[in-house]
């Protein structure tokens, strides 16, 4: 049987997911402002790409389902924290950490948890730097928080990482062995890519300096 939200429950969340998408947006506009100011002050490409998108109903429904609480607006607001997912793609290695360090620094954005998976990457191979955080949205007259999962990973860790995930995705999670390990391989060399051209990124950097 698949899980779905009753005809009350399904209302209440689509007036939910409206609030989670303003405050993507506004986390996009302030990533967007990050942006033009580094490109335009600091001559310096942290982010090659911005994109967003809100869980559907479906996927919040199985999402819950699986922890087991009960399919409500309020228990998908407690208890799951990517319905507003964001995907910051930088060129370089070191473009992570910083605009890591710009987030933490933004003063109305209340970080809940960071995941280093660049430091500790997952037994699949995969790389990224998580966080989730809170983002004030203002509706009906009163402040809301809002939680968004924001991804910030290399060009090339998101190229390994949307090949991984339509294989795990093809084999419903069960990927076989041979194939797990040659993309645990691939992920390894694609670490050992992106440091290279971070050093070669930096010499370039230090001769124009
Ligand atoms: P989810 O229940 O999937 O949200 O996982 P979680 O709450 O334990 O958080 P985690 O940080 O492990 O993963 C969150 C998201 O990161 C996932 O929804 C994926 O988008 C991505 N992710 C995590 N692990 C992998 C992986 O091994 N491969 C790929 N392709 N993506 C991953
Ligand atoms: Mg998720």
């Amino acid at each position: 049987m698949i899980p779905r939200f009753d005809d009350v429950e399904f209302e209440k969340l689509k007036k939910l997911l409206h609030i989670y998408e303003w405050g993507l947006r506004t986390l996009k506009t302030k990533m967007h402002i990050v942006d033009e100011d580094l490109k335009n002050f600091q001559h310096r490409d942290a982010i090659d790409y911005i994109a967003s998108r809100i869980k559907t109903p479906q996927s919040i429904a199985g999402k819950l389902h699986n922890l087991g609480v009960p399919l409500t607006t309020e228990a998908a607001s407690e208890n799951l924290f990517d319905i507003a997912g964001m995907r910051i793609l930088c060129p370089f290695l070191d473009d992570i950490h910083f605009l890591v360090s710009i987030i933490r620094n933004m003063p109305d954005i209340n970080i809940l948890s960071e995941k280093d998976y660049i430091t500790n990457p997952k037994p699949s191979g995969y790389r990224s730097y998580h966080i989730i955080l809170e983002v004030p949205v203002f509706f009906n007259g009163k402040a809301e928080r809002v939680k968004v999962e924001v991804q910030i990973r290399t060009e090339a860790m998101n190229f390994w990482s949307t090949l991984e995930h339509k294989v795990r995705y093809k084999y419903k999670g069960d990927i076989p062995k041979h194939l797990s390990d040659e993309l645990a391989e691939i992920a390894g060399k694609i670490d050992e890519l992106d440091n290279r051209m971070h050093l070669i990124h930096e010499i370039i950097s230090l001769i124009n300096e």
